[in-house]
């Protein structure tokens, strides 16, 4: 099989991050109050350890999608870990979990891989659109080179989520694909809607309206569904 590695891609990156020195967190760093705390609840939900995934990606018994998957869980830590420290530059503490991260956390609990995966896909695309708020609108030297950093990495991780769900969905009947997909897409617009109020002073302090960010991210999850069900 020609077919890429799950996990080449991310060694790849592993070795290039390697590489390349961290931000210089010395510098000067002024962040707007509403984007402050914004990032503490993006610090949160960055920072799972993974276990759940981890252990269902290896019940897959495909090694190779398990290695993939640890190297993906340790980079949302390093993303976790930048914004802890880009915190820290702006004089602001770390906060513990928030109710939408609890709720997160929770539910993929309950969860197979594929909804999990389905569930991850949405916070991945979230992520997209917000930390290119942040990397355009954020107007400080430290956060955007931070946000150029996650958003270079979420650019891989949407893909990456996609891919494998079309694996996940190819033992799906036929029938049960638009069901699924109309839910999916009810459940993102639901959480993308959440997220555009709760972060809406931060977004708008970045130049981004909630309806925007509603938008935006609605056509990057359906770019993304697209691609999943591909000739369906
Ligand atoms: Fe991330
Ligand atoms: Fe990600």
């Amino acid at each position: 099989m020609s077919e890429m590695l799950w996990s080449e891609e991310f060694t790849d990156r592993s070795v290039r991050r390697s590489r390349h020195p961290d931000p210089d967190w010395a510098q000067a760093c002024r962040l707007d109050p509403a984007v402050l705390r914004s990032l503490q609840k993006f610090q949160v939900g960055e920072s799972g350890d993974g276990a759940n995934l981890i252990a269902r990606a290896s019940s897959t018994g495909d090694p190779d999608y398990e290695v993939a998957v640890r190297l993906f869980v340790a980079e949302e830590q390093n993303h976790a870990r930048m914004l802890a420290e880009l915190l820290r530059a702006a004089g602001a503490p770390t906060i513990g979990a928030h109710w939408t991260d609890r709720v997160f956390i929770w539910s993929r609990r309950l969860m197979g891989l594929r909804l999990e995966l389905m569930v991850l896909a949405i916070a991945e695309i979230v992520a997209l659109r917000y930390y290119r708020a942040l990397a355009e609108g954020g107007n400080d030297a430290l956060l955007t080179d931070v946000s150029e950093r996650i958003l270079d990495d979420e650019q891989y991780h949407v893909p990456f989520q996609c891919r494998r769900l079309v694996v996940e969905f190819d033992s799906l009947p036929k029938r049960a694909r638009r069901p699924v997909r109309h839910a999916w897409r009810l459940l993102a617009l639901g959480v993308i809607v959440v997220v555009a109020f709760d972060h809406g002073p931060a977004l708008r302090a970045c130049g981004v309206t909630r309806r925007a960010f509603v938008t935006d991210t609605l056509a990057l999850f359906d770019d993304a569904v697209a691609s999943v069900f591909e000739g369906d």
